[in-house]
């Protein structure tokens, strides 16, 4: 009995080739979707952000970001030669502030700046240089005239921009609610918060958290065409044609065609859940969230809900009748509590199974079943941790360690087979949000011709160049690995292997003050 419900949740969390491709195949679908029409789930944003940098630009800029793990003010010199300076200051935002009133964190977000500004920023940051190759309009002297300094702000939330430095909050993701802000423009938000405070500083340009790092890695790498985001949310934003985003109709964006950046908010994706494997733990997470039924695809991806995922995953095991499958039935306050799983800490159990050694269980879940018995490695270490090698008895104990320290289960309530157990939850809810996460990816490469789905297609060019940023792909071990073998697995290998994926470092310090070159094109 013990096995059915072990094989129950692990068939729950399989995830083969056909329902990547049906899911990859469905991205392309709302893509085409949300770039024709407005109010899609998958909002396909147009961001008016029409070149990329190529590292030869130059200047020190101010920038202010908000919406991953922290609150930054960054000062940031660009020189010129892919190369820059940073200077930066986090922030904490409390709960309150993520749930509240607007304007008390709109103050906030200008105490901020002022702080930065007071005890860290010296130098004065400069406008870019005339000759940039993105600021031909004449109304650059518009910008130089005025006494303020100017700021780009990188907002990792969806908001419907009109132009650079406009845009009206669709909805908070990731926690975040505070009151009287969607429908607002959030440039002005930020502009009224540094008025009633009188800081001289004006909100100049734009853009979400993958544009910064589309941008930022454009910078660095000379081109990009994804900057995507794998960290408490997730998101991609990539170049596309604008003769396709025909819901632009005739304006004058439309009209001068060439690129423009679009930020898809793909954490959007299939809200309805009719391709998305959803399992009994994913209706728990969704329906006690505060936004159910919206963000399905980042629900299953990304920092904020995988250790959410895996909390509910165990809890079912203590809870399983007639015997308890897990801690000998003993829960602890943290795993009780909402949210009260870090993915953090998945990342410790991780980190603590492969040291030392290659990953024994990439594609276990599809592995083949010998005379209906699975021959993974996890069903013996359930129930035969005696016969284990001794490795992997000193892996089983570091991880028991964890449990013990971060989840707060009392020692003799944690057996080695217990940590066994937990290492296979945590892993079954990390591939599948990884092997997701190649859809994603996936799903770009193709919409912007340079893969089809199945392989079979060899590119024009030999690099392919992808920014990415976030705490998951920063520092879950293997994540990085596993979203390639899933974009291998849907376009082939002769793409995948063209696949230079990087990090966008400092995303929304750098790849944010491209905005403020750009903010002269279109002031639609
Ligand atoms: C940071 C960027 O590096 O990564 C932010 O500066 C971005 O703009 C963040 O939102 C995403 O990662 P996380 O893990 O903080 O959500
Ligand atoms: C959420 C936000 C999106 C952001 C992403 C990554 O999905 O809606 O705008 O880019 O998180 O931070």
């Amino acid at each position: 009995r013990a096995r059915r419900i072990f094989d129950d949740i692990e068939e729950q969390f399989r995830l083969d080739r056909d329902a990547l491709i049906k899911i990859t195949e469905q991205f392309l679908t709302d893509f085409r979707l949300g770039l024709s029409e407005y109010n899609q789930a998958m909002a396909m944003i147009p961001t008016f952000v029409t070149g990329v940098p190529n590292g030869t630009e130059t200047g020190t800029f101010l920038a202010l970001d908000l919406g991953g793990t922290n609150l930054r003010v960054c000062e940031v010199q660009l020189l010129g030669n892919h190369q820059f300076h940073l200077r930066q200051q986090k922030y904490k935002v409390s709960e309150a502030l993520k749930t509240g009133e607007a304007s008390a964190l709109f103050d906030y977000l200008a105490d901020s700046v002022d702080a930065f500004l007071t005890e860290i920023g010296s130098e004065s940051p400069t406008m870019p240089p005339t000759s940039d190759p993105f600021t031909s309009s004449p109304s650059l002297l518009d910008m130089t005239q005025q006494p303020s300094i100017p700021l780009g702000l990188t907002f990792s939330f969806p908001v419907e921009q009109t132009a650079l430095d406009q845009g009206k909050i669709l909805t908070w993701t990731k926690g975040f609610s505070a009151k009287n802000a969607v429908g607002h423009d959030v440039v002005q938000l930020l502009q009224d918060a540094f008025n009633r405070k009188h800081l001289h500083v004006r909100c100049v340009a734009l853009v979400n958290d993958t544009v910064g790092a589309l941008l930022s890695r454009a910078y660095s790498a000379g081109g990009c065409i994804l900057g995507s985001i794998f960290g408490t949310g997730t998101n991609g934003a990539y170049l596309e044609r604008v003769e396709n985003i025909k819901k632009l109709g005739d304006s004058p964006a439309r009209q001068k065609g060439g690129f423009m950046v679009v930020n898809t908010e793909w954490g959007g994706f299939n809200n309805s859940r009719t391709v998305l494997p959803t399992t009994s733990f994913d209706n728990k997470l969704d329906r006690e969230s505060i936004n159910p039924r919206l963000q399905a695809f980042e629900k299953f991806i990304s920092g904020m809900y995988l250790g959410e995922i895996t909390r509910n995953v165990l809890l079912s095991l203590i809870d399983a009748a007639p015997r308890p499958l897990l801690f000998n039935g003993k829960s602890s306050d943290d795993l009780n509590r909402h949210y009260g799983l870090d993915t953090a800490v998945m990342s410790e159990i991780e980190e603590a199974w492969e040291v030392g050694r290659e990953d024994p269980l990439s594609g276990h879940s599809d592995a083949p079943k010998v005379n209906g018995v699975r021959p993974d490695w996890q069903f013996m270490h359930f129930t035969d941790v005696d016969k284990l090698p001794h490795e992997d008895v000193v892996r089983l104990e570091r991880i028991r360690g964890i449990i013990t320290q971060r989840m707060g289960i009392s020692a003799s309530d944690v057996s080695l087979t217990d940590a066994a157990i937990v290492r296979w939850a945590v892993s079954l809810v990390a591939e599948r949000a990884a092997k997701l996460s190649g859809c994603a990816v996936a799903a770009v490469l193709v919409q912007t011709e340079r893969a089809r789905i199945g392989g079979g297609f060899v590119p024009d060019e030999e690099r392919i160049i992808i920014g990415v940023d976030g705490s998951l792909i920063q520092h879950y071990p293997n994540f990085g690995t596993k979203l390639r073998d899933s974009i291998r697995s849907l376009v082939g290998a002769e793409v995948e292997q063209r696949v230079d994926i990087g990090l966008a470092k400092d995303g929304s310090g750098v790849g944010g003050q491209f905005a403020i070159y750009l903010r002269l094109d279109y002031r639609s």
